[in-house]
Order: C-alpha cells, then sequence, then structure tokens
C-alpha cells in the first residue's frame, strides 16, 4: 500500500504533560504522491488537490434529501445546485439568492456541504431559525424572506470530533441519529469529520488474518463502552468482549456514515494504527513505532479498511494520546518523532491543535515548522455538564491565530469529548469558519436568543447577553470545568466549585427565563433593579482570589427585601440561599453554622413546604453516628411525605412535583411535548418519525413573523432546554455549598446544623432529580434503550 503513514502526538509531551491530549495529526495518504512542490507554501497546493469524489449532482441531491428530513414541508421552496468553480479555489462559497428565478430560495455552494451551510445561514438570519444537537427552531414565516448574500469560507477545512466523542456521546448511536448528526455537520460547514465507528470489525480481520485467537482478541479489545480508551491503548479488555453481532452491525453502520458523508463532499477522516496490538501477537501492548512490525501491521489495516470502505486518504493516529510513552527521555521521544516523520513527505501532515481556544500550541512550534494545522476548539472534556465556555478568550486565540507571521492555519474545528452541553459555544465557533472579524457578542447574543426560541421578548435575549459575559466567559484559563463539588466523589476534604463568573448575572438571566415561563413581565423591573445597583460591575471579576468578594458586594444590593418577579416556592428558596452563601462567603470560607441561620433554614424549610418539623426531637441525638443513620431515615418522609407515599412509582413522583411547584410552570409543558424523547434516537422507524412531525407542525398556526411565536415560546424544546440547564446550574451552586457546609459541620461535630445541612442537601438532590427528570435530554434513559438496540438476542442484550 503505497503512503501508508503513520504519526503521533508532535507536541513536547515532557515539557507539559497536560498538553499530550493538545496536539494529534492526520495524514493524508496522497494519490499524487511524488507531487514535487516547490512553492513556499507546499502544503497548499496539495491540499487543494484534494477533491471530492462525489459528483456535484449527486452532491446537491444529498442536499436536497436533507432538507425534506429538515423541513418536510418546506424544501420544495429550496433549489439547490452545486458547482465548484463558483468561488476562490481552496476554499468553500455559498451563494443565496431568494427569491430566486422561480420565486424559490436559490442557494448554490462549491459542494453539497457549502450548499447546506448556505441554507442554515439563510435559516439563521433570514429566517430566525436555529438548529441544534437536541432539539430545532424551525417555525419558518409563510413566506420566505427574500435575501442575496455570497459567503467564502476563511479555510479550506471545518473539522470535527475529538478520539472521545465517540464514546461519550455517539457510542450508541444508530443510523438515524447518525443521519441527524450529519445533516447537522453539512449545515454548520463541516467538511471533515471524524469516522471512527466500527474500526474494532476492521481490526478483527487483520489480526485473524494473523493469527491471533479470538480468545485472544476478547482479551484486547474494549467493551462498547470503552472504545476510545480502548483504541488509544488506555485500557484492553475493559468491559468486552466484543460479540461478533457488534462487529457486524458497527461495521454496516460505518459503511452508511462513510456513505453519506462523502455523498454531501465531506472528507471523512479515517483511523490509523496507533501501535496498541493484542498480547498474541508480541510480547508488548504498546508496538513501538520503530519496531519493523508497526509498518507492517498499519499497512494490513489501511489496506483492509480502504477494501471496505474506500479512502478520502485522511487518517488519523496518535501514538500517546492518555497514555505516558514508555521513556520520557527527549532522545526517545525524539527519535519516535523523526521516525514517524521520516516516512513522510512534507506536507502530508495535518496537525489538530485540539484545544486552541484556550492553549493553543501553534504558536510556541513556530505554526508546526510550517506544517499545516487546524485551530479546535475542544471545550468539553470528558463529555461534563454545565455552562461554561470562554467566549473572548477564543476570540482572541482566533483572531492571534490568523495574524500569526507565516502561519499554516487552514481549517477551524470543534474537538469536545462530549456534546450536548453548551450548544451557544458550538454555534458560535462554527460561525469562525466564514467570519473574517469578531463577532459583537453582545448583539450576537440578542440574535441567538431569537432564533434559538424563534421570540422577540426582550427578556430571553437580555438573558443569553447576561449568561454570554458570565459563565460563557471564563478568563480564567480553566481547561476542565466538570468538577463540581456536587458530582465529585463525596469525601471529607470537598474544595469550593470555582466560580469564574458573576452569579448575579446567572440567576439573573435564570429568573428572565422563568419569567418567560411563567408568560409574567415582571422579571424586567427585577432585571433593572439588578443592573442599576450592578454598574460598578460591568464585566465578571476574571481575578480568582478576589471573584467571591466582588461578587458579594453586587449580591448584597441586588437582592431587595421585595423582588417582584420571585414568586415560584423554589425559586426563591434557592435564591434565599445564593444570597446567603455568596454573599457570606469571602475568600470561599464556609460560614459556620449557627443557631440563628439554622432558624432561618427552619424558616425557609417551613415556608417552602408548609410542614413544620419538629426541631426539639432532633435535638435529642447526642451522638453523630446516631444522629446520621437518624438522618438518613428520617428526612425524607419528614419533609418529603407526599414522596414517601409516592416512591418508586413513576407517576406519583411526578404529581410530588408538581406539589413541589419546582418551576412547574415553566417545566410542565415539557412533559408533553417531550415525548419526542426518541425523535433522534437510534434504530428509529422513520415512518413514524415523518408522523410525529407532520402531527408537530400541523398543530401550529405558522403565522407570519415572529409576532405570532412569540406567545409560543414556553412550548419550545429549546427554551425547555435551557430552562432546565440553566437551572441545574444553580443548583448545582447552591448544593457545592450546602455540601462543603456539611463537611464542615460534621467535622466540628455541630449536630443540629449537621442535620439541617444534610436535609437540605438531600432535598436539593431530590429536586434536581425532579428537574432533569422533566426532559429526556438529560436523561440516561436514552442512553440505556438505544445500548439496548445493539442486541440482537437476549445472551447480547443482558450485558448491553
Ligand atoms: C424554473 O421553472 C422552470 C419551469 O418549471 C424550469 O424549467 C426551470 O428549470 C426552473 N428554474 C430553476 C432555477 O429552478
Ligand atoms: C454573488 O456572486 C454572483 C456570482 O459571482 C454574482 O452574480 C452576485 O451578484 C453576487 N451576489 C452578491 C449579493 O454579491
Ligand atoms: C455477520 O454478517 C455476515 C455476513 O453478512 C453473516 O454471515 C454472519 O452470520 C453475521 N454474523 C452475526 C453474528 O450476525
Ligand atoms: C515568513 O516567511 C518568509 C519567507 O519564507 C521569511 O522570510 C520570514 O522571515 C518569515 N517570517 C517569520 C516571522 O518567520
Ligand atoms: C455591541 O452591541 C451592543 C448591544 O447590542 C451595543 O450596545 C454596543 O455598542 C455594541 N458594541 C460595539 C463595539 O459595537
Ligand atoms: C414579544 O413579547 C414581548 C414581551 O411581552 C414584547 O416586549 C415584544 O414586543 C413582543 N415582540 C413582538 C414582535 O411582538
Ligand atoms: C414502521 O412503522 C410503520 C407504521 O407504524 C409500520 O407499518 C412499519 O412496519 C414499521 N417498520 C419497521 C421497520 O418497523
Amino acid at each position: 500500500m503505497e503512503g501508508t503513514k503513520k504519526c503521533q502526538i508532535i507536541s513536547r509531551s515532557w515539557i507539559q504533560p497536560m498538553l499530550l491530549l493538545v496536539v494529534i495529526a492526520l495524514v493524508l495518504v496522497g494519490e499524487v504522491a511524488g507531487n514535487v512542490l516547490e512553492d513556499p507554501q507546499p502544503w497548499e497546493r496539495y491540499l487543494r488537490d484534494i477533491k471530492s469524489q462525489t459528483s456535484p449532482e449527486d452532491q446537491a441531491e444529498a442536499v436536497g434529501e436533507l432538507l425534506k428530513r429538515l423541513l418536510p414541508e418546506r424544501a420544495k421552496d429550496f433549489v439547490v445546485r452545486v458547482d465548484p468553480s463558483i468561488g476562490p479555489e481552496g476554499r468553500d462559497t455559498f451563494m443565496v439568492n431568494s427569491p430566486g428565478v422561480n420565486g424559490s430560495v436559490d442557494v448554490a455552494g462549491t459542494s453539497g456541504v457549502a450548499a447546506a451551510w448556505g441554507i442554515l445561514h439563510y435559516l439563521k438570519y433570514y429566517c430566525n431559525a436555529h438548529v441544534s444537537w437536541e432539539a430545532d427552531q424551525l417555525d419558518l414565516p409563510e413566506t420566505l424572506p427574500s435575501a442575496q448574500f455570497n459567503v467564502t469560507s476563511n479555510d479550506r477545512f471545518r473539522y470535527y470530533q475529538n478520539v472521545c466523542t465517540v464514546s461519550y456521546s455517539m457510542v450508541w448511536w444508530g443510523w438515524q441519529r447518525w443521519q441527524r448528526e450529519i445533516d447537522w455537520m453539512a449545515l454548520n460547514g463541516i467538511n471533515l469529520p471524524l469516522a471512527f465507528t466500527g474500526q474494532e470489525a476492521i481490526w478483527h480481520r487483520v489480526y485473524t488474518k494473523m493469527g491471533i485467537t479470538q480468545a485472544e482478541l476478547d482479551e484486547h479489545f474494549a467493551g462498547p463502552a470503552f472504545l476510545a480508551w480502548g483504541r488509544m491503548g488506555n485500557i484492553r479488555g475493559w468491559g468486552g468482549p466484543l460479540t461478533p453481532s457488534w462487529h457486524n452491525q458497527t461495521l454496516a453502520l460505518q459503511k452508511q456514515i462513510v456513505t453519506r458523508m462523502r455523498l454531501f463532499g465531506m472528507f471523512p477522516v479515517l483511523p490509523a494504527f496507533a501501535g496498541h496490538v493484542p498480547a498474541g501477537l508480541t510480547r508488548t501492548y504498546l508496538l513501538d513505532p520503530n519496531d519493523p512490525l508497526f509498518q507492517t501491521i498499519g499497512s494490513a489495516f489501511i489496506q483492509e479498511m480502504t477494501s471496505v470502505l474506500g479512502s478520502d486518504h485522511f487518517y488519523n493516529c496518535d501514538t500517546f494520546n492518555e497514555m505516558t510513552p514508555t521513556s520520557s527521555d527527549p532522545d526517545y521521544l525524539k527519535s519516535v518523532g523523526a521516525a514517524i516523520y521520516e516516512a513522510m513527505t512534507k506536507g502530508r501532515l495535518l496537525v489538530l491543535d485540539l484545544a486552541s481556544e484556550i492553549a493553543p500550541q501553534y504558536n510556541r512550534l513556530e505554526s508546526y515548522f510550517g506544517q499545516p494545522f487546524i485551530f479546535c476548539m475542544l471545550l468539553d472534556y470528558g463529555g461534563v455538564n454545565g455552562l461554561f465556555g470562554n467566549v473572548d478568550v477564543l476570540l482572541k486565540n482566533m483572531e492571534d491565530a490568523r495574524k500569526f507571521p507565516n502561519v499554516t492555519l487552514v481549517g477551524t474545528g470543534l474537538t469536545p469529548e462530549g456534546i450536548n452541553q453548551n450548544y451557544v459555544m458550538y454555534d458560535f465557533m462554527n460561525e469562525l469558519g466564514w467570519r473574517s472579524t469578531s463577532p459583537n457578542v453582545s448583539s450576537w447574543a440578542i440574535d441567538y436568543a431569537r432564533r434559538r426560541y424563534g421570540s422577540d421578548d426582550p427578556r430571553l435575549g437580555r438573558a443569553w447577553q447576561l449568561l454570554m459575559r458570565s459563565v460563557y466567559n471564563d478568563a480564567t484559563h480553566t481547561l476542565n470545568h466538570g468538577q463540581y463539588v456536587l458530582v465529585t466523589r463525596p469525601h471529607l476534604d470537598v474544595k469550593p466549585d470555582k466560580i469564574w463568573y458573576s452569579v448575579v448575572d446567572v440567576i439573573t438571566a435564570w429568573d428572565l427565563l422563568i419569567n418567560v415561563a411563567k408568560g409574567e413581565n415582571n422579571a424586567e423591573i427585577f432585571a433593572e433593579d439588578i443592573a442599576e445597583s450592578k454598574q460598578s460591575i460591568s464585566k465578571p471579576n476574571t481575578e480568582t482570589e478576589d471573584s467571591y468578594g466582588d461578587h458579594n458586594a453586587v449580591l448584597d444590593r441586588s437582592f431587595p427585601q421585595e423582588q417582584p418577579s420571585l414568586n415560584i416556592g423554589s425559586q426563591e428558596f434557592y435564591l434565599d440561599k445564593i444570597k446567603q452563601d455568596f454573599s457570606n462567603n469571602k475568600n470561599g470560607e464556609i460560614r459556620q453554622m449557627n443557631h440563628r441561620n439554622t432558624q432561618e433554614l427552619q424558616h425557609n424549610r417551613v415556608r417552602r413546604s408548609g410542614f413544620v418539623s419538629n426541631t426539639a426531637d432532633r435535638m435529642e441525638y447526642t451522638d453523630k453516628a446516631s444522629a446520621l443513620s437518624q438522618i438518613g431515615k428520617n428526612s425524607l418522609n419528614s419533609f418529603h411525605p407526599r414522596f414517601e407515599t409516592s416512591m418508586g412509582k413513576e407517576d406519583e413522583i411526578s404529581e410530588a412535583n408538581m406539589d413541589r411547584k419546582l418551576i412547574r410552570d415553566g417545566i410542565s409543558a415539557s412533559t408533553e411535548s417531550n415525548k419526542r424523547t426518541g425523535k433522534y434516537g437510534p434504530q428509529e422507524n422513520e415512518s413514524e418519525m415523518d408522523v410525529e412531525m407532520e402531527l408537530e407542525s400541523n398543530s401550529d398556526p405558522r403565522k407570519n413573523g415572529l409576532e405570532a411565536r412569540n406567545k409560543s415560546v414556553t412550548n419550545q424544546a429549546t427554551f425547555q432546554h435551557d430552562l432546565v440547564d440553566v437551572t441545574r446550574q444553580i443548583l448545582q451552586l447552591v448544593g457545592g455549598q450546602m455540601v462543603l457546609r456539611l463537611v464542615q459541620n460534621y467535622n466540628n461535630n455541630v449536630l443540629l446544623a449537621l442535620q439541617e445541612s444534610h436535609i437540605l442537601l438531600q432535598e436539593l438532590l431530590v429536586d434536581l432529580d425532579l428537574l432533569l427528570g422533566t426532559s429526556p435530554d438529560f436523561l440516561l434513559g436514552r442512553w440505556v434503550d438505544a445500548s439496548a438496540s445493539w442486541a440482537t438476542s437476549e445472551k447480547v442484550h443482558k450485558p448491553l
């Protein structure tokens, strides 16, 4: 096999082990080998020579099919054309003209991806529509608006996926969900997606041919839920073995995936050999790239894979991903790097700068010494949830990259380890593939709210402005945001959650969303109060040490005794908690619970549940152990009489939910429309899905303009999702403080206070459960169902 190459991380990992994840490489195995390239940027021409193998007509037809899936009723209003010659060479261009020749929206693109990208551009900026992983907002005006625009991408490529995404988010996806994702990619201009599904099936064939036994392979492959780490060589056999039916199904799925990707004119990036081998092959699990066998196996794999899947000449490979090299001796690493590099002609390596939004590497490596690279936003480590992003830092880093002398930037990309969180950041990042200057984030936030919810309600725009400048504007250079007190393993040495944002901003945004959900307008008054009292802080404080202090000053002034908008039981309760915690905890210290506080809490409890507990009874406990054991038994019973009787019965729990008033107005609506649970789920029955879409659109009057949609915001899946998401952020914030206080009270043997903090925490967890239970987007059920859907027999069903 000509030109089979291998590659590895080329970051200088012995200097910064943390950055091991950050740089990997794609190998281009070219048909045009031997091309003598003499211009200063040889890769430019080389990359230009890579052409889609799908005809323009077929690409246009694929986009037509996408339109039918996305807009079943409006697809006929669009005319799609693909013509690679309509824009400058080596980049992508789309042109939209509406009304076009026959009154239609005429869309032309240099590829299927470019045309689809143009369609989303039109939907976003002319129809105020929105498409995201979990939910769309596609209420289009009766008459499609006129538009004339041409847009050319900044770069050759838009890359997507991390080698971990397949495990954190996509592991159980069937074809329906993959199809939806590939549509999403096309609509966002992504033309260089990772395609890693089913590679174990290929490995199985390769190793079997090499004489490795089934038993040895069973010990080698990690199970379905752990494939990413098995591939990287971090683990072996864990959660396995893989069944023959798994291999069969995943390989069939992979064929569908790459076929569809190519139909849009994308270049799927296939896996390559990274050195992780079954024990039966040699005496090692990780083959040294200098070993001749490395080349042999790598070739055999590429050969087998391309015979099944074809090739677009892009392969992804990283040798030391999430693992420590056998030696950290610079000479060893240098020799490994040299061995790999030697096998490649310059210009055949495409580097992914994996977390450029926060820790770009190209600038300390002279733009990879002349090799092309892609500027990627990683953002999410470990598939964690929560609201986080660093919009200003991202924009600054992007600008710097474009200005860097002799920069070899050829694309932008998304490399999250898990998806389905922080939609706004990915939407934002995708736009940097065509924007020539940084957008005004404040006005962008308003536009985003309008598109996401299909409403002009100023409260929504304001909420997103606040979120974008607070939780989404971390300037502390925190890489990993997912480690909240509430979700880390319980222990007695907890550290407070890192707060990089103005808590007031997030609370105000939350309040605005809740008021929209309740159809009330008084949040604006509240928001104005806060805005006034907050004028001294126009920006969140970015110095961690001081951020508590600063926010406190604001908090004290921002919570007037009379809060006109706060009339939902739980919301008021949590606002009280936040006010207490964040206005008294200078430097993040935990306030010692004293008698007065206990009374306050008791008061809150009473107000909230309408239930007076017998404090005197609980004063009787004299030792920690009996207090703890009693707390466990009594707390739910004393504070959740309804919960007690309904424990274990789902319908009654949801009744308890209503009783608890947990932002019920906004969320109860979601119960109905969240029957869309399986809409993008795996192995969907397509005809059922069509019926569901039809029903949804029939029930909608679809009147002109935004006014008509102004009233139905609370029925938008996008809104319901965000309401749960922002509320969860608040509960997490409060919950973190509750855990800290619990631990403090435990350590200090303050028994009454310990009981109180325990009860509060337990109640918060119940609230969190109830809250998340209102939206399938946050539940494990889909995941479990999807995994079981892979089972072809009872025997296989059980482990899945
Ligand atoms: C416009 O309609 C005519 C008649 O149906 C058709 O021949 C022509 O191809 C259409 N043009 C475009 C750009 O769709
Ligand atoms: C887009 O480009 C086409 C072809 O070059 C040109 O005819 C058209 O006027 C352009 N449209 C706009 C809005 O610039
Ligand atoms: C896998 O597919 C092959 C060919 O399609 C078939 O012969 C084989 O029985 C299948 N194996 C399983 C376990 O489904
Ligand atoms: C950029 O490239 C040119 C041509 O190779 C070279 O003369 C110049 O020194 C480079 N600039 C920097 C800052 O590396
Ligand atoms: C950005 O937009 C906001 C509101 O949309 C506006 O008030 C502000 O002046 C804009 N900033 C710049 C620099 O244009
Ligand atoms: C939507 O509703 C909000 C709040 O009631 C109102 O301020 C706004 O003007 C409305 N927008 C339209 C387009 O009617
Ligand atoms: C899909 O659903 C339709 C209507 O419910 C049914 O007739 C058809 O058999 C189903 N197809 C599959 C493959 O389950």
